[in-house]
């Protein structure tokens, strides 16, 4: 789906957009162009603290590549029957749009299965991806034509308030207040984290010792005006193949913590079994705030 604006807002002055052509323009005369590629770059200069905040480009890719190997479809197969099961018990009125937010999509793989999913299951279904990284959002545009992807911060997020079913943030960076304030009363946030098992035999070439496992208490969460809701888990074996596991290392922050000898040691591996361990974490806005 290609840009409608109806949601954005202008990142400088939360004003509405509107489409004109190939561009948002809020009454304030900001004016945002659409890419050829479908996406809208809604970070000011201002808002970035580098020059391309997010991912690398090559982090980009090598999730795009581990992605297609199918070893986190399982992960993705469990969100969407999660966010159907929201879907189901929140679409009461089918003439109000379902408003799916991904905040730090990434390049898009967990969106664009969702997307498939929810338009299954429901005729009115609108979909928003969000990276700071532009390098994702571009290859997110690119490759899933049905979902409007957003260059942005989760920070400040260009999208009205009150307006979201569900916002996703898998492996990402919550930002609760800013969240909270885009959730529709009751509406839902999903957070998808690494379980205490989570390519622990990977951790364990990398690491001499691990670091005892804790689950973020996120009190900010609450003081958002957020509640705990439910919380479930997935957890299976996967084995990797050579290309696999470097793509896999590429796109974690764990090879940057391993010394040049278990680097080396890592990249000499034509196989491994891993453990993928993941929890879902779900919270709920409250409906007086
Ligand atoms: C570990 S990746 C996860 C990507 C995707 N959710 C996935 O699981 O495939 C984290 C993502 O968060 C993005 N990111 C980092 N800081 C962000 C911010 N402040 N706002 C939005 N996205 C951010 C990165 O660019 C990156 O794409």
């Amino acid at each position: 789906m290609s840009i409608t604006s109806d949601l954005m807002i202008c990142p400088m002055d939360g004003s509405i957009l509107k489409r004109v052509e190939n561009s948002l323009h809020c009454q304030h005369n900001h004016q945002f162009d659409i890419a050829r590629q479908g996406y809208v770059n809604l970070l000011p200069v201002q808002f970035k603290r580098s020059r391309s905040p997010g991912d690398t480009k090559e982090m980009v890719q090598a999730r795009r590549d581990f992605l297609t190997t199918t070893a986190y479809q399982g992960i993705s197969d469990h969100l969407n029957q999660l966010v159907l099961a929201e879907s189901n018990v929140n679409i009461t009125d089918t003439s109000a749009p379902f408003n799916l937010l991904d905040a730090g999509c990434g390049e898009g793989y967990y969106l664009a299965r969702l997307n498939q999913a929810l338009t299954n299951a429901h005729n009115n279904v609108q979909t928003f991806g969000v990276d700071i990284a532009k390098f994702a959002i571009l290859a997110a545009a690119k490759s899933d034509k049905k979902s409007q992807y957003i260059v942005a911060s989760n920070k400040h997020l260009p999208l009205l308030d009150a307006h979201f079913d569900i916002i996703v943030c898998a492996f990402g960076f919550p930002c609760f207040a800013e969240f909270a304030k885009k959730l529709k009363p009751n509406g839902k946030l999903i957070l998808v984290e690494s379980g205490e098992k989570h390519l622990i035999e990977l951790r364990n070439k990398i690491y001499p010792s691990l670091k005892a496992y804790q689950q973020n208490p996120y009190p900010d969460a609450i003081e958002a005006g957020l509640s705990w809701y439910k919380q479930d888990n997935i957890c299976y074996e996967q084995l990797l193949d050579k290309s696999a596991l470097a793509n896999l290392l590429l796109m974690t922050p764990h090879i940057h913590k391993a010394s040049h000898e278990k680097k080396k040691a890592l990249e000499n591996l034509s196989e491994l079994n891993i453990t993928i361990d993941i929890n879902y974490r779900i919270l709920t806005k409250n409906s007086a705030e």
